[in-house]
Parts: structure tokens; C-alpha cells; sequence
């Protein structure tokens, strides 16, 4: 992927991020999701007071994403940190949001993190998720 489209993708993760919903864990989230076709679904962390209703920030971008038609994604930028804090720390997917991009992604769908578009890890989805689950078990 070219460092214009990568630096891009993390800008609009931070952007969204300001708009996580988190009264609770004060951890606040932003994803941006690039789709097959090059368009880019954002999404924040939005809590509940009935703690499991919570929804992370990169399935809220896939979700926004699948109910808008698409299906096929490159890559996704995952920015988070807690409230208040000057430098973000590296916050890679949950076990759940890894499931979530599995269903969509093939392997190769690459996952940015990082604290900022000058500081960024570069992982595949295979990466974080080995032998994962999928549909195909269930053929
Ligand atoms: N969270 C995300 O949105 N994405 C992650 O990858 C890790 C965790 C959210 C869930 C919850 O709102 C807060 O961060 C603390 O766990």
C-alpha cells in the first residue's frame, strides 16, 4: 500500500476517534476502513452502561461499511489511547473485531496501528488472527 493512502487512513482514524462514546473506560478508539473499490468507513468505540452493549471501533467502521453494500476490505487503521493522554499508545484489535474483519477480509487484509502516520506497525489480518474461523468450516 502506498505511504500517502496508509498516512491518510491513520489521519481519519485520530479524526474520528474525538467522537468515541466512552463515559466509562475513558479509552477512546477511531478506525477507518479502506474498502476494495478505495472508499473509507470510519468508526469509534461506543460504550453502554450495560457494559456488553459496548461496540468497538473497528465494528462499528465494518458494520457501517456492510450496511452501506461492501464487502471486500484492504485495510484498516485502529488509533486508540485513553482520555487525555498527549501520545497514543499501540492498540491492536480485540479477539472479537479480529473475528469480525476475518468474516469480511481474506489474510492479507493488512491492519495499521500505531500512535500517530509518522509512527506505525504494519500487521496482516493472518498475523493477528491465525487459523482463524471462517465460513469455509462450515462448507
Ligand atoms: N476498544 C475498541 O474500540 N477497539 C479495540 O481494538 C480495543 C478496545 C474499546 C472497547 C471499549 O469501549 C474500550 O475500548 C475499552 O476496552
Amino acid at each position: 500500500m502506498e505511504e500517502k493512502q496508509i498516512k491518510k487512513l491513520i489521519e481519519m482514524a485520530l479524526e474520528v476517534r474525538e467522537k468515541a462514546y466512552v463515559p466509562y473506560s475513558h479509552f477512546r478508539v477511531g478506525a477507518a476502513l479502506l474498502c476494495g473499490d478505495g472508499s473509507i468507513y470510519t468508526g469509534c468505540n461506543v460504550e453502554n452502561a450495560s457494559y456488553p452493549a459496548s461496540n468497538c471501533a473497528e465494528r462499528t467502521a465494518v458494520f457501517k461499511a456492510v450496511s452501506e453494500g461492501k464487502r471486500e476490505f484492504t485495510a484498516i487503521a485502529v488509533m486508540g489511547g485513553m482520555e487525555g493522554m498527549k501520545k497514543l499508545e499501540d492498540c491492536t484489535p480485540c479477539g472479537i473485531c479480529r473475528q469480525v474483519l476475518a468474516e469480511f477480509a481474506d489474510e492479507s487484509m493488512l491492519v495499521f496501528t500505531g500512535t500517530s502516520p509518522e509512527n506505525y506497525r504494519q500487521y496482516t489480518l493472518a498475523e493477528l488472527l491465525p487459523h482463524s474461523f471462517t465460513g469455509k468450516n462450515l462448507q
